[in-house]
């Protein structure tokens, strides 16, 4: 797909993978969006971009708000245009240290299904089928290891990360006829905020910089077209 003069929104966009791949997004031609709930991060980075002599966007939100789904799909389309690439990168760990199950409450479980996976689906619900009108779309679920994996003590992030691949799956197979294309997407572990929250005793020298990461997932974003929607697949270097 050729991003030029293309709208994204990218969920989650305000640190780390999100961050970065709204500027490789933007650099490609892309019209871009940015949702997290941090406004002033948020506006940073767009501004960042924007500097550059790039397009981006600053739609303070949060993805697991049922009432802010609507607002934030609005404003981003307002903003960027009809919405041809959603990133669904937004995501929590529930609480950290991460705990064996028996010690998560319920309501944490729920509060991670509502980020990482209510989230995304109320998302698609909204933007997908303007896509399938149009008769294309690419919709990138940031996945993990995690969600393959069963680690002790990543249990409500590992189940969200599980669901949400398979919901990729569902909706792949259910707008199979749309031109609406649906990736899964595993980015390997990376020197993010997040990354040092679950394991803060990690060799940070020893993940990738999510700039890296970022400009393979632009690669694949572009190339989307020739992989199967629904696939499951990793972008970390062999
Ligand atoms: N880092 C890794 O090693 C690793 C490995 C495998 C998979 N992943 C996945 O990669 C993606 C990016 O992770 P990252 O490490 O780059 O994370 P990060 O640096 O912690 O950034 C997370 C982003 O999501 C936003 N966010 C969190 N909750 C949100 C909500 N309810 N509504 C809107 N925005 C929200 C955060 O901003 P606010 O807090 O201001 O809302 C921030 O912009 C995630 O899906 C993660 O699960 C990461």
């Amino acid at each position: 797909m050729d991003l030029k003069g293309r709208g994204a929104l990218i969920t989650g966009g305000s640190k780390g993978l999100g961050a970065a791949l709204a500027e490789e997004l933007a650099r490609a031609g892309a019209r871009v969006a940015i949702v997290a709930r941090g406004a002033e991060e948020l506006r940073r980075v767009a501004a960042r971009i924007r500097a550059a002599g790039f397009e981006a966007h600053a739609v303070p939100g949060d993805v697991g708000d049922k009432r802010a789904a609507h607002a934030i799909a609005g404003a981003a389309a307002a903003l960027v245009g009809p919405i041809d690439v959603l990133v669904h990168g937004a995501s929590t760990l529930g609480p950290t240290p991460l705990r064996l199950l028996f010690d998560t409450e319920c309501e944490d479980l729920e509060a991670v299904l509502q980020t990482n996976l209510v989230g995304p689906f109320r998302l698609t619900k909204i933007v997908a089928g303007a896509m399938a009108i149009r008769g294309s779309g690419l919709e990138v679920h940031v996945s993990s290891d995690a969600a393959v994996a069963a680690y002790p003590r990543w249990g409500a992030y590992s189940v969200s990360k599980a669901a949400l691949d398979h919901l990729n799956r569902l909706w792949a197979a259910e707008l199979s006829s749309t031109g609406v294309r649906f990736l899964s997407v595993d980015p390997g572990e990376m020197d993010t905020e997040m990354h040092a929250a679950a394991m803060p005793e990690a060799d940070r020298g020893a993940l990738a910089r999510p700039e890296q990461v970022a400009r393979r997932l632009a690669r694949l974003v572009a190339d989307a077209g020739r992989i199967e929607s629904g696939t499951r697949l990793a972008v970390a270097e062999p």
